[in-house]
């Protein structure tokens, strides 16, 4: 048997580096070993502050960003979180065993609570049990997701042994799956994650003007003032992406010019910014295809969500019958 694997990201715009080299990467690895499924995942979408008008977009959006990385839908189920309603069934159910103790140390409750402190809801506190349900569903084994995630899957770990000790076993403990740039941090501050929605990021899309006029003012070694003072790529968010994006002779070559002043910052992000318009050059093609047939897309989300409906019920019918439900 493969291992079960299942991720999701939420509809909140076009992917961005960050998604893609702290989760996407592992995901096309892992379609080749495992059994995955990968979510876009709208119920997560709704705890902050959103456009219903723009939401359809927003995950046709993500689903296109999927394919055109290179998510083979002949080897991975994709589905619409909320075409699948048996992840927010299950969610209750986890829910009655999750104390909310648990829920209020999450750092990215706090974190959403400071940021939008007009909007805390219900949601927000039980978005990790929802994440649980998600991954737990499908009996997991295996979530490839970046840092930030971490807590999330540890709560959800948590979930599912409480849930085994009360009523049997029945999930197995999943683990995340980390790559090496699993924390990419923001163009304009790097000492943030680089986020869709706080700015800051290349997003998978982006032409090779649009990579340049973002990467051209982005944030260097702060301590480097002139072109002649020697800089220190050890604190340079733009070294940190060429040692994710760039031929070993070139990270070499880049953190030596930075060290001895060889040459100044733009002629080091202007490397930078060919490779990744080089890395992208297929995925900006084939997205480009991919708008044009969305009869296509929608057939994959359809296929999706039936055979995730299958696996899905089968586990919340388990999952009833342990828990007195019937
Ligand atoms: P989301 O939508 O914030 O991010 C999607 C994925 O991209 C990773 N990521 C990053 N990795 C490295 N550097 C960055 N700057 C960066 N920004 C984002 C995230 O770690 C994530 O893997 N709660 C999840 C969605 C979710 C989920 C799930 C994930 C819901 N249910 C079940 C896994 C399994 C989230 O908000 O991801």
């Amino acid at each position: 048997m493969k291992p079960r694997v299942f991720s999701g990201i939420r509809p909140s715009g076009r992917l961005h580096i960050g998604n893609y080299f702290g989760a996407i990467e592992n995901w096309l690895k892992l379609q080749d070993e495992a059994d995955c499924i990968f979510a876009v995942v709208d119920y997560h979408g709704m705890t902050t502050p959103y456009d219903p008008k723009e939401m359809m977009k927003e995950k046709y959006e993500v689903v296109l960003d999927y394919l055109a990385a290179g998510i083979d839908p002949k080897k991975s189920t994709l589905i619409i979180q909320s075409q699948v309603p048996e992840h927010t069934e299950l969610a209750w159910i986890l829910g009655t065993i999750t104390p909310v103790s648990w829920l209020e140390r999450v750092p990215t409750y706090k974190e959403k609570v400071a940021l939008h402190p007009e909007y805390i809801n219900l949601g927000l506190l039980s978005y990790p049990v929802l994440m649980a349900a998600d991954i737990l569903i499908y009996k997991s084994d295996i979530v490839p997701v970046g840092e930030d995630q971490l807590p999330h899957i540890e709560l959800a770990r948590e979930i599912a042994g409480r849930f085994n000790k009360m009523f049997g076993k029945t999930f197995p403990l999943p683990k995340e799956a980390l790559t090496k740039g699993a924390r990419i941090m923001s163009l304009d501050d790097p000492t943030k994650k680089m986020s869709k929605t706080g700015g800051g990021g290349i997003l998978l899309s982006d032409t090779p003007e649009e990579i340049w006029k973002k990467l051209a003012p982005a944030v260097t070694d702060p301590a480097r003032k002139t072109i002649n003072d020697p800089g220190n790529p050890e604190i340079c968010n733009i070294y940190s992406l060429h040692k994710i994006m760039s031929l070993p002779e070139q990270i070499k070559m880049v953190a030596d010019s930075c060290r001895h002043a060889k040459f100044g910052c733009l002629e080091c992000k202007k490397i930078l910014a060919k490779n990744i318009a080089d890395e992208f050059e297929d995925f900006r093609k084939k997205r480009k295809e991919l708008e044009k047939d969305p009869e296509r897309v929608q057939k994959i989300l359809r296929v999706g969500a039936e055979k995730a409906r299958q696996l899905a019920s089968e586990t919340l019918a388990e999952v009833k019958k342990k828990t007195g439900l019937g």
